[in-house]
């Protein structure tokens, strides 16, 4: 894989330019926004460093086959075309999978076995023999994105989602997906810029994410192990060289973390998660409501995710987020909050007028992202 090889990143709906960003800064090629991921060129070593260093990726993917097809049978054969031999040995293991869109052919699971079937034929026409299938652990794990007629094969390097860092021992209800965490605190463009809060935090998530940008730790520090570690040309000394440059380039921050929640069991999942993930030094916990947080000095940026409760009664969710709104306007001048809700009408509550807001999903929940100027005198516009 030479320096031009594409690569595919994926990331969630509204953090596509965060990512590309962070691809430039890595070094990348060509870096072009697309839906739901960004895609660029790089070398081995660059796939290598995307999975490690990048905050906002979820999968690293390598597309290595695209033709256009109308019918199975061609799909088999230009599935059965590739040199198969060059990813994966005879004795190795395979995991398929396929996604659909644009209409000409109808089910991902019949796809996805059909791609299985053309790879296995490759082989036991050469070898009368054919790797085995396993889903979990593969030494190769093969995506087949199928959008009308037009078929790409990619090779999967992550192997287990990106998010899963390594770092998280305990959750509390509904935490936020790491990568979207990670994404809350570039798109808010802290860096260590001053003090940063987040007065609601549940299992820590956001805190962690800031904490590690602002030591400049590579998120996936605590994560044991790449899909890219099963492949035929895993280059061992490559990835310990550049796994060392990457952890020599962190650094003390300057300003503190604070993370706070009014529920112990969320003080508690926090204070272990940060342990775990040897960032206890840099996280400040405790255990306090929002409404009697002080802010700590200098003025810096909050950002947090309250209970979006759509399980209270609508009342309640208004006067809790009024309540808030109040204590920042309170409070909290100087600083620039950000709050992530899915809550739309509760959000209108708070009583601050939005300097920005972005379109973010926590799960299959809409959700928006919006930014808050507490000046002096801050009310709704
Ligand atoms: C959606 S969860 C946050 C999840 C967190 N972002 C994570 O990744 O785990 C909302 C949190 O707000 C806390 N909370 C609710 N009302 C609060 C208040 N008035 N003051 C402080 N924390 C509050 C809850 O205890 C809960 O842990």
């Amino acid at each position: 894989m030479d320096s031009s090889t594409p690569i595919i990143v994926k990331t969630f709906h509204g953090l596509e330019t965060v990512l590309a960003e962070e691809l430039r800064a890595l070094g990348a090629s060509d870096v072009r926004p697309l839906k739901r991921a960004v895609s660029c060129t790089g070398d081995l070593g660059f796939i290598y460093r995307a999975n490690y260093e990048l905050r906002t990726a979820l999968r690293v993917l390598v597309p290595i086959h695209t033709f256009e097809v109308s019918n199975e049978k061609a799909y088999y054969r230009a599935v059965r075309e590739v040199e198969w031999n060059q990813y994966l040995d005879v004795a190795g293991t395979l995991a398929v999978d396929a996604v659909l869109s644009g209409g000409i052919f109808r089910h991902s699971q019949y796809m996805a076995l059909l791609t299985k079937d053309a790879i296995v034929d490759y082989y036991r026409d050469r070898y009368a023999r054919r790797p085995d299938v396993n889903p979990e652990a593969p030494h190769l794990r093969v995506h087949a994105r199928i959008h009308g007629s037009k078929c790409t094969l990619l090779l999967d390097a992550s192997g287990d989602s990106l998010h899963k860092r390594g770092y998280r021992r305990d959750t509390v209800e509904a935490p936020l997906n790491e990568v979207l965490a990670a994404g809350l605190v570039l798109l808010s463009g802290w860096n260590d810029t001053g003090p940063f809060v987040d007065p609601m935090c549940g299992s820590g998530t956001i805190a962690i994410e800031a904490a590690l940008l602002a030591a400049n730790i590579p998120p996936q520090h605590g994560r044991p192990s790449f899909g890219f570690f099963r492949w035929k040309n895993f280059d061992r000394k490559l990835w310990e060289r550049l796994k060392a440059q990457a952890d020599a380039r962190a650094k003390t921050p300057v300003f503190t973390i604070y993370a706070s929640d009014k529920d112990t069991r969320a003080r508690n999942a926090t204070a272990i998660n940060l342990l775990s993930a040897g960032l206890e030094q840099l996280v400040q916990v405790q255990k306090m409501p929002f409404e009697k947080l002080t802010p700590p000095e200098p003025p810096g940026i909050l950002i947090t995710n309250p209970p979006y409760d759509e399980r209270l009664r609508t009342d309640d969710v208004a006067q809790f987020y009024k309540a808030i709104g109040d204590r920042l306007k309170k409070h909290w001048t100087g600083w620039t909050a950000w709050i992530i809700s899915s809550n739309r009408e509760a959000l209108k509550h708070l009583g601050l007028h939005p300097a920005q807001k972005t379109v973010l999903y926590n799960g299959a929940l809409e959700c928006v992202f919006q930014k808050f100027e507490l000046y002096e005198g801050s009310r709704k516009a």
